[in-house]
């Protein structure tokens, strides 16, 4: 048997992607092993989360430090200290400066189709919002290699959801949200599988 894929969590909010993927290691779904979690702010319902499972978790605030190169630092130093095989931005909405090894196994997961209602300021509702406004007829959620620009790298998955004329920000939310369930799982899952590569800046599918 081959080890479970030790997984980096890094998130400031809620949790409910730590939550998803939690539920589907339960499930046998996804063959993988949270070792750490990181959260950017103090009191998070991710750090809870992490906690009731009694997975290591470590409060690392950018404000704490001089410079973004220091935060980015202390975050990759838990990263080692865990022996993380693969990040998983969850919800981070926080710039980390991705050091050079951990370029290529860092992923995040954004409620859009990227490149279009993304970067900085477009999370949560504020996506779901602009999405509405614009009038366009499909959405749905990426997950993406991270580099060092707010919801940008090779697009490694995308599923798409209808936008429905009676949506408003919740129920397009939810309906998203149920999308990224399948797709981080599957993005890791390729990931772990090593069928994985960047060419040129795009992710080809072995
Ligand atoms: C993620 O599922 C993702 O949609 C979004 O935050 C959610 C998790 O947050 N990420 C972004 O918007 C990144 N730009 P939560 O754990 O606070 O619910």
């Amino acid at each position: 048997m081959p080890q479970p894929l030790h997984l980096g969590i890094l998130l400031s909010g809620g949790g409910r992607t730590l939550q998803n993927l939690l539920d589907q290691i339960d499930r046998g779904t996804l063959a993988a092993e949270i070792a750490v979690v990181i959260a950017s702010r103090s009191n998070t319902g991710g750090e809870a989360k992490a906690r009731v499972r009694g997975i290591p978790v470590h409060v690392v605030r950018p404000k704490d430090f001089p410079t973004p190169e220091a935060f980015s630092a202390a975050v990759a130093a838990h990263l080692d200290a865990a022996g993380v095989d693969l990040v998983c931005l969850a919800g981070f909405m926080v710039l980390w400066p991705v050091p050079e090894r951990y370029l290529g196994r860092t992923m995040n997961i954004h409620p859009a189709l990227i490149p279009a209602f993304c970067g900085q300021g477009m999370y949560g509702h504020h996506v779901h919002e602009a999405v509405l406004a614009s009038g366009v007829k499909v959405s749905g959620c990426t997950v993406h290699f991270v580099d060092n620009e707010y919801d940008h790298g090779p697009i490694i998955v995308q599923r798409q959801v209808p936008v429905l004329s009676e949506d408003t920000p919740d129920t397009l939310a939810a309906r998203v949200f149920e999308a990224e369930c399948a797709a981080y799982p599957e993005a890791i899952r390729l990931f772990a599988a090593r069928r994985l590569k960047i060419v040129s800046g795009r992710v080809q599918i072995l």
